[in-house]
């Protein structure tokens, strides 16, 4: 089923096992990162939320509503066992449904005028939903566009390979601050491919990189973190986040 491919019983196990070890650098950062958004309505879509293995609770705890949208039938219960108590301390009300949100995103947003969206590390999945590269690549190419005047934000791979396993297991999460750009990334005065290897050598990239298409996601000159995300002890993910606030389209 398709969300066995980015989610499901595997991602689960993974997530259960991975979270308070190898992937607890990259929680933690995700975190600090959401901790500096500030989402403008009360109320969250929540989109590929899946169990929330990596979503902080104490974000979670300022809206008042969250509509958790995912293909995983399991993730409205398991998101409840690890989120649940912080929830109900909050007084946050939690809704789940099973549903393909990004080829329903215009109607969940006209359902939801008001609300804030946040896109939980699926928008790097697309491609391999979509198995066609240049469909996959164009369904992400300005995503921006079916957003506009909305308050958003994602956090998705931009790009995950393998890496050498002796260097990279004794790091902890690695972070960097840039921009996309017209020409491409731009991080520490580097531009391009020498912002894209600045990425790949920090965390003793070896083989072969897959990109994950998502470097067109948000408008150009957004203010993007950039975290690296240690999947297996070989295997590393860099995550795009960022945040479009109304509050900034407005200027
Ligand atoms: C990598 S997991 C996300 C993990 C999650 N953010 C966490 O912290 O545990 C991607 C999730 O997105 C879901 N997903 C993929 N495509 C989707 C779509 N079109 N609509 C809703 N959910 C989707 C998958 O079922 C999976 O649970």
């Amino acid at each position: 089923m398709a969300f066995d491919i980015t989610g499901g019983l595997r991602w689960h196990g993974r997530a259960f096992m991975r979270r308070k070890t190898l992937w607890q650098p990259t929680r933690l950062a995700i975190a600090d990162w959401l901790a500096q958004t500030s989402p403008a309505s009360k109320h969250l879509l929540l989109i590929g939320g899946s169990a929330g293995w990596m979503m902080s609770s104490d974000w979670l705890q300022r809206f008042q509503r969250i509509d958790l949208y995912d293909l995983d039938p399991l993730a409205g219960l398991l998101f409840r066992l690890n989120h649940g108590r912080a929830l109900r301390l909050a007084g946050t009300k939690l809704y789940f449904h099973r549903r393909d949100a990004i080829q329903d995103l215009e109607i969940l947003l006209s359902q939801h005028p008001s609300a804030s969206i946040f896109f939980d590390n699926v928008l790097g999945q697309l491609r391999f939903r979509i198995e066609d590269d240049e469909q996959a690549e164009q369904s992400l190419e300005k995503f921006y566009r079916r957003l506009h005047k909305r308050d958003w934000g994602s956090i998705h791979d931009l790009y995950s390979g393998p890496v050498n396993q002796e260097v990279m297991s004794a790091q902890q999460s690695m972070l960097f601050q840039g921009l996309q750009t017209g020409q491409g990334l731009s991080l520490e005065g580097l531009q391009g491919a020498a912002a894209q290897s600045t990425l790949l050598r920090a965390v003793s990239a070896s083989g072969n990189w897959m990109d994950h298409f998502t470097s067109v996601v948000f408008p150009t000159e957004l203010p993007l973190h950039f975290i690296s995300w240690q999947f297996s002890s070989n295997y590393c993910h860099w995550l795009q986040a960022g945040w479009v606030s109304t509050s900034a389209l407005k200027k």
